[in-house]
């Protein structure tokens, strides 16, 4: 596809929640007593049930008896809870709530899975009852049963002829490292086919996250500098105020290496920085974002030492309330060495990218909750106005903010008004909110929907997964029994440790910490 086609397909493709084609369907939650369902999933399935032409069926499995009605109250308070409108609308609720239903079962008792089938036939008409999406919102260790099950007892129909589709979403971490990964990929395709798998990461389900794509190609001007001969450098920047909570163990055993650079941050990198997709096409696509990771350039154990910082935080402050380090939370080791902060410097080998650093950091009770991408551009080549505003002017810069106050700034600089020849930075802004209103719908429910349409798009495919590990397991092989450093804790409500604002000074650079706004 030439370039004017590709554009066309880009602009006419309306992404809105009306052109996707959902048939009824039944989702299955495994794991329903769990807190991704409460926080998340039902929330989402709220609000699309709102907007989906057709019922979809909810089934809850968990192993805790309890009835439909008590399913539905307990869900009802989460939602009150965690519902992205407020407050929840009792109309919406009393449409919605007789969709949900509780099968009691424990997915490692086969007979659980024939209970399963029965009240699905009891709940739901054919077909509708064999369009099942199976959500597992459990731990990963159970996966792959899950699945064998699912497979044992019919559910699964690999080759797709039948009637109906069977689907299964999975959530991160998927593996924790790539011999994990390769294993779990491996195992889960031993049930369902690849095209039947929907790998969660939830970044991929934001609105600003899937803007990036049309952002870069829809719109000429932008594309033309997006290279190493217009870029000096790119900043991505996944900052958190809240700490572990009460998730101190899981934290333990993965830490925000494998929390959020093998996954969310890797992913918004690649699609910043891969080459345009011949077709919008879910593989295309697929298949650039795989090139892109293939070409990073894999860490030696030196290079893990000066390129990539870890951190952990230790007491502070953060709005002006004193929060307990990372050793002080719940289920946590008092000696802990694990990082809840990551800051590292990629390269990426390929003509479009050869020589401009890629600065990536994440990291939790950080000064801010805010997310973005800062490109940065070279320095103009010659300063006209050295005598005015000194040898070095501010260099452009773009600004995708991924959350909160989504949108795009570009940065430059202008003449401050008066009759001297002052020059001062300046910027240009696109804000969601103040161009579409504030719709900002959660990231799971534009995945529900893509899961239930059969669009796997936005969902990881399985060497993405086992690409993002091999750029992470040196990092985590070089880190291996070495002791965090005393300088490596950063108080709580900062940017991290020093040695993260070094990372940059060593090339001249310096981060740029997001504001609470744009
Ligand atoms: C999850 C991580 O994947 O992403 C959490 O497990 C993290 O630790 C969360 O807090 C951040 O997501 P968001 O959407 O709040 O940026």
């Amino acid at each position: 596809m030439n370039q004017p086609d590709l554009l066309d397909e880009l602009l006419s493709c309306r992404l809105d929640h009306g052109q996707r084609k959902v048939e009824p369907c039944c989702v299955v939650i495994f794991g329903a007593s769990g807190d991704l369902a409460a926080r998340k999933l039902i929330p989402a399935l709220y609000h699309l049930h709102r907007e989906l032409p057709e019922p979809v069926r909810i089934v809850g499995v968990a192993r805790g008896e309890r009835s439909d009605d008590q399913w539905r109250a307990e869900l009802k308070t989460s939602l009150d809870r965690h519902s992205r409108t407020q407050p929840v609308d009792a109309a919406a609720w009393d449409a919605f709530s007789p969709c949900l239903s509780y099968c009691r079962g424990d997915v490692t008792d086969a007979e659980a899975f024939g209970r399963l089938r029965r009240h699905l036939e009891r709940i739901a008409p054919a077909p509708q009852n064999r369009r099942l999406l199976f959500y597992l919102a459990i731990s990963p260790s159970q996966f792959g049963v899950t699945s064998r099950q699912l497979e044992a007892s019919g559910f699964l129909d690999r080759s797709e002829s039948g009637e109906g589709w069977q689907r299964v979403v999975i959530e991160k971490p998927f593996g924790h490292d790539l011999a994990s990964a390769r294993r779990l990929n491996a195992e889960l395709t031993r049930h369902l086919h690849e095209r039947q798998l929907f790998r969660i990461d939830h970044y991929l389900g934001k609105e600003t996250v899937q803007n990036i794509m049309l952002f870069r190609f829809s719109n000429a001007i932008f594309e033309q500098l997006w290279n190493r001969q217009a870029i000096d450098h790119v900043q991505i920047t996944v900052g958190e105020k809240a700490g572990v909570g009460a998730r101190g163990a899981f934290y333990e055993e993965v830490g925000a290496l494998r929390d959020i650079v093998q996954n969310h941050l890797l992913q918004v990198l690649a699609l910043i920085a891969m080459e345009p997709p011949s077709r919008l096409e879910t593989e295309s696509i697929r298949d650039e974002k795989i090139k892109l990771l293939h070409a990073i350039r894999p860490f030696t154990p030196a290079e893990v030492g000066s390129q990539v910082v870890r951190g952990q935080y230790g007491p502070g402050e953060i709005d002006g309330q004193a929060v307990p380090g990372y050793r002080a939370e719940p289920r946590v080791a008092p000696d802990s060495q694990v990082e809840t902060f990551v800051a590292l410097r990629l390269a990426i080998d390929n003509w479009r990218w050869a020589g401009v650093p890629f600065f990536l950091r994440s990291g939790k009770r950080l000064a801010q909750s805010a997310s973005e991408i800062r490109i940065q551009f070279r320095p103009a080549p010659h300063v006209l106005f050295a005598a005015e505003c000194g040898p070095r002017l501010e260099p452009n810069s773009l600004t995708l903010r991924l959350q909160p106050n989504e949108g795009i700034s570009l940065h430059f600089n202008g003449k401050v008004p008066g009759s001297t020849m002052e020059i001062r930075p300046v910027r240009m802004r696109f804000s969601y909110d103040a161009e579409f209103g504030a719709y900002t719908p959660e990231a799971y429910e534009r995945l529900l929907l893509e899961a239930m349409a059969g669009d796997p798009t936005l969902f990881i495919r399985r060497d993405e997964v086992e690409a993002s590990w091999s750029v992470v397991d040196p990092i985590r092989d070089a880190w291996a029994g070495q002791s965090l450093a005393g300088t490596a804790i950063y108080p709580a409500g900062t940017w991290g440790p020093a040695a993260a604002e070094e990372l940059l000074a060593a090339t001249g650079h310096a981060w740029r910490n997001p504001g609470p706004g744009q």
